[in-house]
C-alpha cells in the first residue's frame, strides 16, 4: 500500500531528524569571548522559563520518548497518550512533534498537523468544532482546497456546530484522505466524563478503521488511568508515554547549550548547583540559568560563578508565579515564631521521594534533625504534615494511602524547589550544606526521575 511505504520512508526521515536533534551542535555556537552587549539579548531569547521550548534545536534530551511517539505515527491504528507531572515538558515535547510535522514533514509527505489546548468548559463537541475549524484554516494556509463533496460539507457543518460524535468525527477525518496528526493538549483540564469516554470511542474507531489520523492526547497525570478512565478498550490502539522528570544531565545540558550560544562559560560545579536546585523540573533550569547568566553579564564577566547562582536564586524567588508565592506564604504563616511550619515544609522539600513524588512522613525526621539540630520525633511534626493537606494551609501537600501508612507529596511540583530556593534566599540555607542535607542526585542519564 502506498501509504505504508510512504509512512516507512517518513519514519526513517523522522529518525534522521531525531538523530540530528541529538547531535551535539554546541561546537557551532561557542564564541571565543563573551560580549556582554550581545549576550544579554541572547540569554533573553534562548532561555524560556515561561513557555514551551520554541525551537527544536533548543530542545534537550527525551530521545526515548520522541522515538516512541514517532513509532506511533509510523503505525496505522496507533495513537499516543503522553502524560506526566505539571512542568516536566509535555507541551514542549508535543510542540516539537507538532513543529516537525507541521513544517518539515509537510513538504516531504503531505501531513497536516493540528494542535488544540483544552479548557475546563470543553466538551467533545466544542473540542472537535475548534479542530475542524483549524483543519479548514490549515487547508487555506497551505493554499489547498478542502474536500468538496456534500457528505464532507454536512459533516463539517454538524461538527463545527459542536454536535460532532465519535462516528461523525471519524468520518470527517477519513474523508480528508490526509495523514493527520492532531495534538490535543491539557486533556486533564476536561471535566466532562462523557467527553473522555467519547475520546476513547473515537480512538477505538480510528484504530478499527485504520484511519490515517494519529491522535496525540497530552495531560497532567500519574497514570493513563488518571487521564482516561476505562482505557482498557483502547490499550492496544495507544502508545502510552510517561514523561518523567529530567535527569541532572539533561538539566545541565539545557543551561550549558544556551550559555554556549551566549558565549558564556560555567564550571561543572556551578551547572550542577543549578541543575540540583531544579529538582528535575526544566522550568527552574531555565529560570536559574537565565538569571545567573544576566548576573554574570552585569559584572561584564564571561564566566557564570557560584555567586551569580545565589543572585539568580533571589530573583527566581521574587519572580516566581504569584500562585506559588501565595501557596508558600499561606502554608508557612504563623503568629508564633517558634512554630515549625516553615521548617517542616523545608524538611519535606528535602526528603527523598518515590518516582511519583511521594515521601513517607518518617523520612522527614532526618532532614528536620539536620536542619534544626533537634531530635524531633514523629508525633512532633506529623501534625504539621497533616495541616499542610488542609485548606487552612492551602492544601500544599496531598496525601495518599491509609491510616498509619500515609504518604505525602507536594500538590504542585513547582512548589517543592521553590521552598528550597526561598530558604537559600532568606539565608536559612547555603551550599555546600544543602548537598549534605539531601542525598546527592546521581549522574547517569537513564531518564529516571531526579528527585532529591
Ligand atoms: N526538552 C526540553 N529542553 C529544554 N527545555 C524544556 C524541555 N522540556 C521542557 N522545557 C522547559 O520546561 C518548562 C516547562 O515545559 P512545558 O512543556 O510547558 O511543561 P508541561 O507541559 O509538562 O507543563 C518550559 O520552560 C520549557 O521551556
Ligand atoms: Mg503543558
Amino acid at each position: 500500500m502506498a501509504a505504508t511505504s510512504s509512512l516507512s520512508t517518513f519514519t526513517v526521515t523522522l529518525s534522521a531528524y531525531t538523530i540530528s536533534l541529538m547531535a551535539d551542535d554546541r561546537e557551532n555556537y561557542i564564541q571565543a569571548q563573551a560580549d556582554a552587549a550581545s549576550a544579554r539579548p541572547i540569554l533573553a531569547t534562548v532561555f524560556n522559563p515561561a513557555g514551551p521550548v520554541g525551537h527544536s534545536d533548543l530542545f534537550q534530551g527525551r530521545q526515548r520518548q520522541i522515538e516512541r511517539i514517532l513509532s506511533a505515527v509510523g503505525q496505522h491504528g496507533q495513537h499516543v497518550i503522553l502524560f506526566g507531572e505539571r512542568g516536566v515538558g509535555k507541551t514542549s515535547l508535543a510542540s516539537l512533534t507538532h513543529e516537525f510535522w507541521a513544517s518539515y514533514a509537510r513538504e516531504a509527505t503531505g501531513f497536516l498537523a493540528l494542535r488544540y489546548n483544552c479548557d475546563p468548559d470543553d466538551t467533545f463537541g466544542t473540542i472537535w468544532a475548534r479542530i475542524a475549524e483549524l483543519l479548514a484554516d490549515e487547508y487555506a494556509r497551505q493554499g489547498r482546497t478542502r474536500p468538496t463533496n456534500d457528505t464532507w460539507e454536512e459533516l463539517y457543518a454538524e461538527i463545527t456546530h459542536e454536535a460532532g460524535t465519535p462516528h461523525s468525527v471519524r468520518r470527517l477525518l477519513d474523508l480528508t484522505g490526509e495523514m493527520l496528526i492532531i495534538v490535543v493538549d491539557e486533556f486533564d483540564q476536561v471535566l466532562d466524563d462523557t467527553t473522555v469516554q467519547q475520546f476513547a470511542s473515537l480512538i477505538k474507531a480510528l484504530s478499527d478503521y485504520l484511519a490515517l489520523t494519529t491522535l496525540i492526547l497530552v495531560g497532567v497525570a500519574d497514570t493513563v488511568d488518571d487521564l482516561i478512565e476505562d482505557h482498557a478498550s483502547i490499550n492496544r490502539a495507544t502508545i502510552q508515554v510517561a514523561l518523567p522528570r529530567m535527569s541532572q544531565r539533561e538539566l545541565r545540558d539545557i543551561i550549558q547549550s544556551r550559555y554556549d550560544r551566549a558565549g558564556l562559560m560555567a564550571s561543572p560545579e556551578t551547572l550542577d548547583r543549578m541543575a540540583w536546585l531544579a529538582q528535575g523540573l526544566p522550568h527552574y533550569a531555565h529560570r536559574l540559568g537565565q538569571e545567573a547568566g544576566f548576573s554574570a553579564v552585569d559584572r561584564s564577566s564571561p564566566t557564570v560563578a557560584e555567586d551569580d547562582v545565589d543572585r539568580a536564586v533571589g530573583v527566581a524567588v521574587e519572580h516566581s508565579q504569584e500562585s506559588i508565592r501565595t501557596a508558600y506564604r499561606n502554608a508557612t504563616v504563623s503568629p508564633q515564631p517558634q512554630a515549625l511550619f516553615k521548617t517542616v515544609l523545608l524538611a519535606s522539600a528535602l526528603t527523598p521521594t518515590d518516582e511519583l513524588g511521594y515521601f513517607a512522613p518518617a523520612d522527614v525526621r532526618d532532614p528536620l534533625h539536620r536542619l534544626t539540630g533537634q531530635p524531633y520525633d514523629y508525633p512532633q511534626f506529623v501534625r504539621h504534615l497533616k495541616h499542610f493537606t488542609l485548606s487552612e494551609r492551602g492544601e500544599v501537600l496531598e496525601a495518599t494511602g491509609q491510616a498509619r501508612k500515609w504518604r505525602y507529596r507536594f500538590a504542585d511540583p513547582l512548589l517543592r524547589p521553590y521552598v528550597v530556593l526561598s530558604a537559600i534566599a532568606d539565608g536559612t540555607l547555603a551550599f555546600p550544606r544543602l548537598y549534605e542535607l539531601s542525598p546527592q542526585v546521581d549522574e547517569d542519564d537513564s531518564g529516571q526521575p531526579r528527585l532529591l
